[in-house]
């Protein structure tokens, strides 16, 4: 696999302090923050959009390359993935991870007079991402098959091709949730056709379940109650990290 990247997730940090929570959990020893962005549609919960994200961006260096530390890694579990990409790039989004769900959803369609149509291919939001600047990430929830991602990671057009998918291994809208092992095959079957794709496991991850995820082949390592809700940040970012890269 390739090494690891540790993303803790904003969302279990301190939203009146969010500014530094995401300097300090850098400082820490973080490469990327996890930026978890719910629209109350696709998922039952709200967090916030890109003017927060234009705020916290300013706390934290911008990565020097693709994959660098200070990226921010922005999960957009919302239903019209293709309408934000623009004010995301604005707000200094590196890493724009959008749902297979949401990309494919013709009931998502039904978006205001004037904005970008909701539904799109997703082979035509990477190219959109990409051409705004972006890597491209593609997620799938514990229910969707793995198998809807073959042909997307194999496109020919490399424009169109993911950076980085994105494996949930919880139901996503909401931290502290228990780790899902039942959806790490996706990942050991990603990791065998795939030997260099970032893989990154969202949801659960703690000391007691990163060497799971990390025997599977996942080296991005998203981990939001486990990070903030320790007495000893840098501690648990070190130990997760040792256990992806052995
Ligand atoms: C859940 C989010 C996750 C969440 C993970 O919908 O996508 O990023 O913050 O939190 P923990 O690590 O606490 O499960
Ligand atoms: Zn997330």
């Amino acid at each position: 696999s390739p090494p690891a990247i540790i993303a803790p997730s904003i969302l279990s940090a301190d939203f009146a302090e969010l500014g530094k929570a995401c300097s300090d959990t850098i400082a820490q020893g973080a490469d990327w923050l996890h930026v978890d962005i719910m629209d109350g549609h696709f998922v039952p919960n709200m967090t916030f959009g890109a003017p927060v994200v234009t705020k916290i961006r300013s706390h934290v260096d911008r990565p020097t390359g693709a994959y660098g530390k200070g990226t921010f890694d922005c999960h957009m579990m919302i239903s019209e993935p293709k309408r934000w990409v623009r004010d995301f790039q604005k707000a200094g989004c590196d890493l724009y991870c959008f749902h297979y769900e949401a990309a494919v959803d013709s009931t998502a369609a039904d978006s205001p007079a004037g904005t970008s149509s909701a539904k799109t291919s997703p082979k035509e939001l990477i190219r959109f991402i990409h051409e705004n600047g972006m890597q491209a990430g593609i997620a799938v929830k514990p229910k969707t098959s793995v198998d809807v991602l073959w042909d997307i990671l194999d496109n020919p057009e490399e424009v169109e091709r993911p950076d980085m998918v994105l494996v949930m291994t919880v139901e996503p809208g909401f931290g502290g949730q228990s780790f899902m092992a039942s959806e790490l095959p996706k990942v050991t079957e990603l990791r065998k056709r795939y030997p260099e794709l970032p893989i990154e496991v969202d949801g659960g991850l703690s000391e007691k379940t990163i060497d799971q995820a990390a025997d599977a082949g996942a080296n991005v390592i998203v981990a939001g109650s486990a990070v903030f809700g320790a007495a000893d940040p840098g501690d648990v970012i070190k130990k997760l990290r040792e256990a992806v890269d052995g």
